[in-house]
């Protein structure tokens, strides 16, 4: 369940997942029942932050589950990083708590502190040391040594994918490399939740990707993830669960599926068919939850409430209408039409 603070505009959704789908996942997002039951790692509530006169974090709250991916979407300025300065115990905060693995986290506690894995959104590696060094370096700080702390440092360089660069000075890599060494860093210490701060903004396309597939690795190792984004694609590809997050509060959290309904659109299926489209689409009509069903150039158009619960009895009924589909594809509604639907703005500026 979510905690959104104790602002009466905000919205609240439950986040138990519907039954399996019989379709295949084409979004991490559309499977939380994977975490049912699973133990939290983060319970954070109410957290407050006031700079000066502006409320830059106003009664935020949420929960991640071990193996969670969780992520806060939002724009420049929304509240991300005061946020998880918080969570991370670097920031001292007005109001509210966090809980990480059981322990109260505080500026000034340790123990908590140790079972988060902090990437921050500014670098912080050794340009002189090559990579391999830079992690022995910060390896030892958090009291790794000898064989241990080799044998970590090659299984990280291999999860950010820079084994073949482990000798080299970072100096010499580009941005993208930096910001992969620094979650390698950030892993040293085999944290229970890992966090990322926009670890994507500013690098490569090759290292975006790295990054993403690690971060997607780490999860289903069972690492707890919070991942803070503006980019609503990186969010729709790796977060089972999205807090969006503007102004210091969270408008609205959920699976990308309970977000999308929010707003009240439609999934649209397009299917490339030949035969009978006229009887097709006069099947398809007739199929629960399907709301418009149209020829096309290519095939029927369909309009229908969720594609991945409709779309074997739309088959089906299509089929036996005596048309015959050669094609699928499904369009659904994005989180930026819901960050536009809950406070008016585009996500990006
Ligand atoms: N140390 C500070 N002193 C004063 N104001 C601050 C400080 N840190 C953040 N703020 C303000 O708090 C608000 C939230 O900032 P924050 O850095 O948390 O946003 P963000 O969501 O991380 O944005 P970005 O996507 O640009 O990183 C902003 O208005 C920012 O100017
Ligand atoms: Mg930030």
């Amino acid at each position: 369940m979510t905690a959104t603070g104790p602002h009466p505009g905000d919205i609240a959704i439950a986040v138990d997942a519907p039954g399996p789908s019989p379709i295949p996942d084409a979004f991490a997002i559309d499977a939380p029942s994977a975490h049912a039951g699973a133990p939290m790692v983060l319970v954070c509530r109410d957290l407050r932050k006031r700079f000066g006169d502006r409320q830059a974090v106003d009664g935020v709250g949420f929960e991640i589950a071990r193996g969670e991916t969780y992520g806060l979407l939002g724009p420049n300025g929304a509240g991300k990083t005061t946020t998880i300065s918080m969570i991370c115990g670097l920031l001292r905060r007005d109001g509210g708590e966090v809980v990480v693995a059981g322990q109260l986290v505080d500026t000034d506690t340790t123990a908590a502190k140790a079972m988060i894995g902090y990437v921050p959104q500014d670098l912080a590696i050794y340009p002189d040391l090559t990579a391999r060094e830079n992690l022995e370096f910060f390896g030892r700080l958090y009291g790794l040594g000898g064989r241990t702390l080799r044998a970590r440092a090659d299984e990280l360089l291999e999860v950010i994918g820079l084994a073949d660069r482990a000798k080299d000075r970072t100096e010499q890599f580009s941005g993208g490399m930096k910001r992969r060494l620094n979650i390698a860093i950030g892993l040293l210490h085999r944290p229970r939740m890992l966090v990322l701060d926009e670890p994507t903004v500013g690098v490569d396309p090759q290292s975006r990707n790295a990054i993403l597939e690690s971060v997607e690795t780490l999860g289903a190792e069972g690492m707890a993830i919070l991942y803070t984004t503006h980019y609503m694609e990186e969010a729709e590809r790796l977060c089972h669960r999205v807090g969006i997050i503007d102004e210091g509060k969270i408008r609205a959290e959920g699976t990308r599926t309970e977000l999308v309904a929010l707003v009240g659109q439609r999934d649209r299926v397009t299917l490339t068919a030949t035969g009978d489209l006229r009887a097709g689409a006069a099947a398809a009509r007739r199929v629960e939850g399907v709301v418009e069903a149209t020829i096309c150039e290519c095939g029927l158009d369909v309009l229908v409430d969720t594609a991945r619960s409709r779309l074997p009895r739309l088959l089906e009924a299509v089929g036996d209408a005596g048309a015959t589909v050669r094609g699928v594809e499904v369009i659904e509604p994005n989180l930026e039409a819901v960050f536009l639907h809950l406070t008016g703005k585009a996500l990006r500026d």
